[in-house]
């Protein structure tokens, strides 16, 4: 059987090949996924997509479980990594590390994942020291929307010095990758060219080392908002919803189902 790609293999792909990475949360969506990823990504985004929570700060450590579980069984190839959801890491090292093991224990993923740069240095190198394999999240971090004020692009004029700093941070203390979320494209090829690790990017350009969408965003399952850095490459919901209509009037005009739907009992006609 196939061997699963290991963090390292990630990390090798730098300055060689374009690291591919999507979100998925169900099994049939890591099913299909699989094949033509290098990464399957268990975001914390599951709490607005799948669970309609109006921000990723409800999402608990129960529901990255149990969609860590569902991803790992539809995967066989890809590296899956799992977000830390808001308030399992920030606390200490050790609370950061006590709830990583528990993910990578109760899921068999690859790596977590977790958001911050420089704060998060000792967090970062204190996982890695002890197993745990760590992608980092820098630029745009969605946990910390109260004190960014939104969901605002990262790193432009004066604070282009910040993201750098906390790129080359997280690169230090070991991550073997790091998302760059809304950051500007210049700036996030410097970033790319200056690190010894590959950046991911999504809403950071075409100079990154690898790309990452959300997977309802990009098949036009999640359509409350659509962002600048979301390309559509399908449009699920519209072909879902249109399958429902035709499925309700069928029923309606009893149509549906048919003969061929139906079973039948030549004893008793
Ligand atoms: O939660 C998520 O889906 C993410 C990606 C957008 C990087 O963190
Ligand atoms: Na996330």
């Amino acid at each position: 059987s196939l061997k699963r790609l290991m963090p390292s293999d990630i990390r090798a792909l730098k300055g060689t090949a374009p690291v591919v990475v999507l979100t998925a949360y169900t099994t049939p969506v890591a099913k299909l996924a699989d094949p033509a990823c290098d990464v399957l990504l268990v975001g914390d985004s599951l709490g607005m997509v799948l669970h309609g929570l109006p921000s990723t700060l409800g999402v608990t450590m129960e529901m990255m479980i149990l969609h860590g579980q569902a991803v790992m069984r539809g995967s066989d190839r890809a590296l899956v990594v799992i977000d830390m959801p808001f308030a399992s890491y920030e606390e200490s090292p050790a609370q950061a590390f006590r709830n990583a093991a528990r993910i990578m224990a109760e899921t068999g993923a690859g790596a977590v994942k977790l958001e911050g740069g420089v704060h998060m240095r000792e967090t970062i190198a204190f996982l890695v020291a002890r197993g745990i394999p760590v992608m980092a999240h820098i630029g745009l971090t969605p946990q910390s929307v109260n004190t960014l004020g939104g969901y605002k692009v990262q790193g432009k004029g004066a604070d282009a010095a910040r993201l750098m700093a906390d790129a080359q941070a997280v690169a230090e203390a070991g991550a073997f990758s790091v998302v760059l979320e809304k950051v500007p494209a210049g700036l996030a090829g410097e970033i790319s060219r200056a690190l010894p690790i590959p950046t991911i990017g999504i809403g950071a350009g075409v100079a990154c080392d690898g790309q990452v969408l959300v997977v309802d965003d990009m098949l036009g399952l999640f359509s409350d908002f659509k962002p600048k850095f979301v390309k559509r490459y399908a449009e699920l919901g519209r072909t879902a919803a249109e399958a429902v209509a035709a499925y309700a009037a069928e029923v309606r005009a009893k149509r549906f189902p048919a003969p061929e739907h139906s079973f039948f009992d030549e004893a008793n006609k």
